[in-house]
């Protein structure tokens, strides 16, 4: 077991203090990054001491240390999961070859593109969720934003050291744009759309952390599965941090639908209105959120037929997630029926790699969809709750800009325009869940929006300070 050590200034699990020269450039990099955390992170609570886990070594069973840091204090650091002695690649025209411990000249702009995209959501996300702290419905919500900011900051920290250690000056360079970008930037934006929606309330949080942190764990397990094998020990480990991201976004919508339901049986009503006027999210009104976050999410996977993704499956860089419950890895012979708005066509499985990805993501989707219609069903309600269409509100792909509604059924432009604020937060929707965001911050209360979580953090009680504001 690699242990972490942390008697150094970038703590790592990586044997840093052997290379100098790395170990100097990443120490030219910690300062900026601070800078950036400072200005960009969460606004207003740098002193506050906040119940941080951090991790102490990489293996699944303890690698979380629990203890109040203040965030600017976090241990950020580089940790990669321990190499799996005899690694091969897993896929591809090359399966079955040894993985590879340095980047192949043919493939190095590829896989620096790979890196820094997936290295600019990090930074980006907690750029979204800066001002969410002011509007906390309760300290364990602050508690559970400020941990899934600091990781994510710690997933930028993967990215770059990727850069740095094998990307040599293009690395470093890339690396300073990752600080340079900044989410809904007019002149330099984030890479993609999604990272440069707003985040401004915390409905949208949860939904961020249920569907765009859950595009995350899909692209890191295709990225585990590449043959650069550095690439794909950093992604392992970050896929055990990001587990704690979508169960933030899974509880959090579940307990805005039990609160909801508590006042729905109160006021002995499913009527939208009345549930609004006694201080609840109204279910139809969740319904279009869950469409907005979902539809933006599926964007992230790219167009339905890409020559792209069949390159980076071909060349072994990156993977279909969990590649070995497949049967075929080289996929020469295959083809998929894809739809698309001229009809249906067959197109080489290696093109369609994207929408594969696609679908097994709205199937781990549907796990939470499940989970909350059974507390709207045992509540004696009839509405549910769905995922839209993968067809409905894409920007990106086959479908993009189609007037499709969110049972894909295609509409007039007309139709669509005329009906999409019933199917999106309109403008009133929002101000409405704005007017919810009460900051509440005495341990153990809740505001009137959402119902207490099951339990605390790490067995503490749900009263626990897990944020100490001073
Ligand atoms: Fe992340
Ligand atoms: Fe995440």
């Amino acid at each position: 077991m690699s242990s972490i050590n942390y008697a150094e200034k970038i703590p790592n699990n990586v044997n840093l203090v052997s290379d100098r020269t790395l170990q100097r450039a990443l120490e030219h990099w910690q300062p900026h990054f601070l800078e950036w955390w400072k200005t960009m992170g969460p606004s207003d609570f740098q002193a506050a001491d906040v119940y941080l886990r951090t991790a102490i070594s990489v293996d699944a069973q303890g690698w979380a240390h629990y203890g109040a840091v203040k965030m600017p204090d976090y241990r950020w650091g580089i940790f990669l999961a321990d190499p799996l002695p005899g690694r091969t690649i897993g896929f591809g025209d090359q399966m079955g070859e040894p993985a590879w411990q340095q980047v192949p000249g043919e493939y190095r702009s590829t896989l620096r593109r790979l890196i820094v995209t997936q290295g600019d959501t990090e930074p980006a996300s907690v750029e979204q969720q800066r001002l969410l702290g002011h509007t906390c419905p309760s300290l364990y919500d602050l508690r559970n934003l400020f941990q899934v900011n600091v990781e994510e900051g710690r997933h930028l920290w993967a990215m770059v050291y990727l850069l740095h250690a094998y990307f040599g000056r293009d690395g470093r360079e890339e690396a300073e744009e990752l600080l340079a970008r900044h989410s809904g930037d007019a002149d330099k934006p984030r890479i993609l759309t999604t990272f440069n929606e707003p985040i401004s309330d915390w409905l949208s949080f949860y939904c961020f952390t249920y569907f765009t942190d859950r595009d995350g764990k899909y692209q890191l397990k295709s990225l585990a599965e590449s043959a650069f094998d550095p690439l794909s020990r950093t992604c392992r480990f970050m896929l055990t941090e990001e587990a704690h991201h979508m169960f933030v976004g899974e509880t959090g919508i579940g307990r805005v639908v039990k609160r909801t339901l508590e006042v729905m049986k109160e006021l002995g009503t499913e009527d939208p209105a009345r549930v609004r006027a006694a201080g609840a999210v109204d279910l139809p009104t969740l319904q279009k959120y869950l469409n907005f976050w979902c539809s933006s999410s599926l964007d992230l996977f790219g167009s339905e037929i890409s020559s792209n993704s069949a390159a980076n499956f071909a060349h072994g860089l990156k993977g279909r997630p969990d590649e070995s419950q497949y049967e075929d890895h080289v996929l020469r012979e295959k083809t998929m029926a894809l739809l698309t708005p001229e009809g249906e066509q067959q197109v080489p499985m290696l093109n369609a790699l994207n929408e594969v990805m696609r679908e097994s993501y709205l199937k781990d989707c549907e796990i939470g969809l499940k989970r909350w219609n059974r507390q709207i069903e045992r509540a004696g309600f009839p509405f549910r709750l769905t995922l839209p269409s993968s067809r409905f509100r894409r920007s990106i792909g086959a479908w993009a800009g189609q007037p499709v509604d969110p049972q894909g059924t295609m509409l007039s432009k007309k139709e669509y325009e005329k009906r999409l604020p019933d199917w999106i937060p309109s403008e009133a929707d929002r101000a409405f869940v704005h007017s919810l965001q009460q900051k509440v911050v005495a341990p153990g209360k809740m505001a009137a929006w959402i119902a207490p979580p099951e339990r605390g953090i790490n067995n503490l009680p749900v009263e626990y300070e897990y944020v100490k504001l001073h």
